[in-house]
């Protein structure tokens, strides 16, 4: 990969970003920012990209190979605003040697501290307790109604033992929580929790079941009926991972069947969830727009990091988070 001479690079950020970072950019190149209340289409996408040198990319934007021909031979960089980057065709960048980078590590605790808040609201019936205080339903004190479950004492089975589900068990630990993992690989510190040898085990003996592993071939679908059903009648899912990793047919099955007591989710698929969906009028589901790295400060850090990011690839040098770096050739 070598440095980009001649004319100013162009780089394409594909929704509002901070200012101070889109800055940085213009320091070097020209941004292109979308600044639109609703993400590019495919198509806008496709146009906007035409002659770019690298593209600031957010999970609502498809950067696929049309995406990437499209942009053209130029495009040397595609740097998520996000530790996923499922939305990225990674073997169709590879194959045209555009690195891909992302933002890990810097929204871990912000991402960890939402989980958990998650878990306490499933356990605790927050959202359904909001909805019946606006409605106008509490009279007085009630000692038999909304009752939820004890979150100390509890299991927390946490599925994907990375640096966000690992993040979340230091919580759950501090509060009391027992906690189970099933994961990929061997965590160098697992905290004396309990690795479970099958997901079926960890979502029969869970209270709460939390996901933190990435979207990808093997984990889309991974929770769907057959593994809903050995879940127990009391315990909570949360996902703040991705849509997908859950049947979205198959939880709504289940909540209403009383298979599981409750879902709290800051992910869908569909995402957004459509406001007629049968999920949305569901008193045991409290749904949130995709916010678990949603601080100021977390934010903030990741705007920088893909900016980092696209400017040490222009500059010719590794990025420092790029997840394609043993399939680019540098030369
Ligand atoms: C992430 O960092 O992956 C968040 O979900 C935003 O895409």
């Amino acid at each position: 990969m070598t440095s980009i001479t001649g004319s100013r690079p162009k780089i394409l950020v594909t929704r509002r970003q901070f200012q101070d970072q889109v800055d940085r950019l213009n320091e070097v190149s020209d941004a292109l920012v979308l600044d639109r209340p609703a993400p590019a289409t495919p198509n806008e996408l496709q146009v906007a990209a035409t002659g770019a040198h690298g593209i600031f990319a957010h999970i609502t934007d498809t950067i696929d190979a049309a995406a990437m021909d499209a942009a053209g031979p130029n495009l040397k960089v595609i740097a998520e605003f996000g530790v996923g980057y499922d939305n990225i065709d990674v073997d169709a960048a590879s194959e045209r040697n555009i690195v891909v980078a992302n933002t890990p590590g810097v929204l871990t605790e912000a991402a960890a501290d939402f989980g958990f808040t998650m878990i306490q609201t499933a356990g605790r019936r927050i959202a359904e307790s909001d909805r019946f205080v606006r409605r106008g339903d509490w009279k007085w004190f009630e000692p038999l109604d909304l009752l939820g479950v004890d979150i100390y004492g509890s299991t927390l089975g946490i599925v994907g033992f990375g640096r966000i589900g690992s993040a979340v068990a230091r919580r759950a630990l501090g509060s009391g929580m027992n906690v189970i993992y099933v994961t990929r690989s061997q965590p160098e510190d697992d905290l004396g929790c309990e690795r479970v040898g099958t997901l079926n085990e960890l979502l029969e003996r869970s209270d709460f079941v939390t996901l933190h592993c990435p979207l990808t071939q093997e984990t889309n679908g991974l929770i769907g009926t057959e593994e809903l059903k050995r879940m127990k009648p009391e315990a909570s899912l949360i996902n703040t991972a991705r849509g997908p990793i859950v049947n979205t047919d198959a939880l709504t099955a289940a909540l209403r069947d009383g298979e599981i007591a409750y879902a709290a989710l800051d992910v869908t698929d569909p995402e957004p969830i459509p406001t007629d969906h049968p999920l949305v009028k569901m008193e045991n589901v409290t749904l949130v727009p995709h916010i678990a790295s949603a601080t100021i400060g977390a934010r903030r850090k990741m705007s920088e990091m893909t900016v980092d990011n696209i400017l040490a690839t222009i500059a010719g040098k590794l990025p420092p988070n790029c997840v394609n770096a043993d399939r680019i050739n540098w030369g």
